[in-house]
């Protein structure tokens, strides 16, 4: 299928809102995906990297933007930047390492060398040796258009024309505060990211963490059980009168809530729950209480999910953070970037009984992620063919949800009373079809 088959009209219908279906190939066409590399991935924030990973200067970390590689590197001047990581000579990798620290980069062909601000520091040959044809000072490493950092969390775009990175996170800050800037010291990461490959388009994965509620009970359900002590039963009713927030720019996520009655910071240290209530208002505070997991997508493809789990039997459970990024690596291939963070102020056998609970539940060999990796990829199988892609995909839960906007609960957004609705996941692909149309 050629790129000029899609035009705006087709991609309207390939994400209905009238009749709540979508179009499986938003998960199989290479055409579309190609569209989407040019009319999302080189348009919108992409999130790189934590800045406690590259905190001295000259560290470095190696990252994608869509297919894009870029180096994210803290300057010898301490400023972080982005670099796409392809030599301004003849385009091969420069930097072949995914975390290091260094003064600047040497190319590995002909030996063009680039300081760690990226300037083009030394050629194969003098630059008399071109006569004037080679400009030196206009050849340093290719830069992003945009870099911005909120609570630590390192964006950036191609996009010179994008809106500010506050703006585009807009009211989704309210509770991107509750993860990630909850305390005054803010978040680490622990360790280097986990990556893996999942055989299945990225869109998957960011819908599923925008999120699908119903999943939960079904496909995590008795690991659930085994790791939190709660019946399925229990899970699925709370997910089904838990909030569910669609929020500026395609950012959307559910919060899954333990009664009012019931308990309160489940897995929190009372130590962090006192540095929580200096920095979070009383309503983040009450919802960071109550949660049994929260998850969240930011549009496009970072997404991240947090939970108390326990070690084992009678031991107390512990509030473990995963972030990730589904990097799209083809129609129906995504590699997942997968850290895990914990704050700051924690006591270290905190943070590694947080490892610990991250590496057991949401990571490669994590149960939970085993389970929803078979489902993603038991997806790409059946659609794969020729009859199972001209089938829809079914949101039809939209449409009964739509009118249904809860007016009091406090977190900004439009906000749905259930994790069930599927206004959250749907409202992922409408963004998507937003920037695919708008890009056009
Ligand atoms: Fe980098 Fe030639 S490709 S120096
Ligand atoms: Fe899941």
């Amino acid at each position: 299928m050629r790129i000029e088959q899609f035009q705006a009209n087709e991609i309207e219908g390939l994400v209905n809102e009238d009749n709540g279906l979508v179009s499986r190939l938003l998960f199989t066409d290479e055409t579309l995906y190609q569209l989407e590399q040019q009319r999302v991935f080189t348009r919108t924030w992409l999130y790189l990297a934590h800045e406690t990973e590259i905190p001295n200067n000259g560290d470095f970390v190696t990252r994608w933007m869509g297919e894009d590689p870029v180096i994210v590197v803290r300057g010898t001047d301490g400023v972080v930047r982005a670099f796409l990581n392809s030599c301004p000579h003849r385009g091969t990798l420069i930097c072949r390492a995914d975390v290091g620290s260094a003064g600047g980069f040497v190319c590995p062909y002909h030996g063009w060398s680039f300081s760690n601000t990226g300037a083009l520091t030394a050629l194969a040959y003098e630059p008399d040796y071109y006569e004037g044809h080679l400009r030196a000072d206009e050849l340093g490493l290719f830069e992003v258009a945009q870099l911005d950092i909120y609570n630590e969390l390192i964006f950036a775009t191609w996009n010179a024309d994008a809106p500010s990175l506050d703006d585009y996170l807009g009211n989704s800050k309210w509770y991107l505060d509750i993860y990630f800037g909850r305390t005054p010291a803010g978040m680490e990461v622990l360790g280097r990211p986990h990556r893996w490959m999942m055989q299945g388009n990225w869109k998957l994965g960011a819908i599923n963490f925008a999120a699908d509620g119903p999943h939960a009970t079904h496909v995590h359900g008795p690991i659930t059980e085994r790791l939190a002590g709660i019946p399925p039963q229990v899970i699925g009713d709370l997910l089904a009168h838990s909030p569910a927030f669609c929020l500026d720019n395609g950012h959307n996520g559910i919060f899954t809530l333990l009664p009012e009655d019931g308990p309160q910071w489940l897995g929190c240290l009372p130590e962090l729950v006192a540095l929580y209530e200096q920095v979070l208002d009383p309503h983040q505070q009450y919802y960071l209480s109550k949660m049994i997991s929260g998850v969240q997508t930011q549009f496009p493809n970072m997404s991240w999910v947090q939970a108390p789990i326990s070690l084992g039997d009678n031991q107390p459970p512990v509030m473990f953070l995963a972030l990730r990024v589904w990097n799209p690596r083809g129609p129906e291939l995504t590699e997942i970037y997968d850290w895990f963070l914990v704050e700051k102020e924690a006591p270290q056998e905190y943070k590694d009984a947080v490892l610990k609970a991250g590496l057991r539940t949401f990571s490669l060999g994590g149960t939970f992620d085993q389970d929803d990796a078979e489902a993603w990829a038991g997806i790409s199988r059946g659609i794969h063919g020729e009859i199972g892609r001209s089938r829809p995909m079914n949101f039809q839960a939209t449409l009964a949800f739509r009118d249904k906007e809860v007016k009091d609960f406090p977190g900004p957004g439009r906000v749905y009373q259930s994790t069930y609705a599927e206004m959250t996941e749907f409202d992922v692909l409408r963004e998507w079809k937003r920037r695919m149309i708008a890009g056009a």
